[in-house]
């Protein structure tokens, strides 16, 4: 018995990092998962991992920069399980070759960005909601960013699109409170997945060792002292969508090892 025995969840971005985390903890819940993810190999993996281990899950290739494609899931979801209960907007890219100011971003890396981590999650919930309304209700989990609330240096449109993933949470959640459709964002700290090791080689280098130490050392810098696991997102987000959170909606939690918590003046050292 699993909190979502029966229920459908499309997870976006589902095949590693923290979707693959997500798809893995929703099934061992019992939900029946959608897994749609640019790459088909690693989605055929976990897919296959998920269905081995008694669980049921299904792959979608999808590219959520083209603006068809979330309609296309929406409709797999449909077609193979037979409705949607929640959605895990997930999906998010932040290039190396993205880390510049606002005057050397390129309209190209700016638009590219934002479709895949702001507008993509828009139309998921556009195409979703109706099919969660025809069952009653639903929950959208949109994952965000601590970096939606504070910022590091040269990554406007990254942080950009994140603050925009809090508030369209916020947005959704009043226009659908009254349909038993509940919104809520989660905001990761360092959390060690593909893109994370991507973001860290720029100042570690590429040897695999390196990026290790590197990894190692964002998670003894935060005041919990070690870096996040996608595993750490994935049992939040089923709870949120769970009836224990029935009465969470338009409410971002941040999961990061108490990150938000510090001060940029504190002296982490003192209270170790
Ligand atoms: N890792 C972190 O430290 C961290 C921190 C805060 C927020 N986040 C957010 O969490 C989310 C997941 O990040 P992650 O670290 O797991 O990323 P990741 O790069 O490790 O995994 C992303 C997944 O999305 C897929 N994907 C990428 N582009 C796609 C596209 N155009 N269409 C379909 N699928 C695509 C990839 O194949 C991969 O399976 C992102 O929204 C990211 O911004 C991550």
């Amino acid at each position: 018995m699993g909190i979502h025995d029966g229920k459908i969840v499309i997870v976006t971005g589902g095949a590693l990092g923290i979707g693959g985390g997500a798809s893995r903890a929703f099934a061992g819940e019992g939900a029946r998962v959608i897994v749609a993810d640019i790459d088909t190999d690693a989605g055929h993996q976990t897919v296959d991992e998920i269905n081995a281990g008694g669980g049921e899950a299904a792959f979608v290739q999808a590219d959520f920069s083209v603006p068809a494609d979330p309609r296309r899931v929406v409709e797999h979801s449909v077609a193979v399980f037979g409705g949607v209960d929640f959605v895990f907007n997930n999906v998010g890219i932040q290039p190396r070759s993205s880390y510049a100011n606002a005057e050397d971003t390129t309209e190209e890396m700016w638009d590219a960005i934002l479709s895949i981590n702001l507008k993509s999650y828009w139309l998921m919930a556009k195409y979703a909601i109706p099919v969660m309304r025809g069952r009653g209700g639903g929950v959208i989990i949109n994952n965000a960013s601590v970096q939606g609330q504070q910022s590091a240096p040269l990554v406007p449109a990254y942080a950009a699109s994140k603050g925009g993933v809090l508030s369209l949470t916020r947005q959704l959640s009043l226009d659908y409170a009254r349909q038993n459709i509940r919104v809520l964002a989660v905001c990761p700290g360092s959390i060690d997945t593909p893109l994370m090791r991507t973001a860290i080689s720029g100042e570690a280098g590429e040897d695999p060792e390196d990026i290790d130490m590197a990894v190692l050392g964002a998670g003894a810098n935060s005041p919990i002292g070690r870096i996040g696991q996608p595993e750490d997102i994935a049992n939040v987000v089923v709870f949120l969508c769970s009836d224990k959170a029935s009465f969470m909606t338009g409410e971002f939690v941040n999961v990061d090892g108490g990150v938000m918590a510090q001060g940029a003046w504190a002296d982490l050292g003192r209270a170790r």
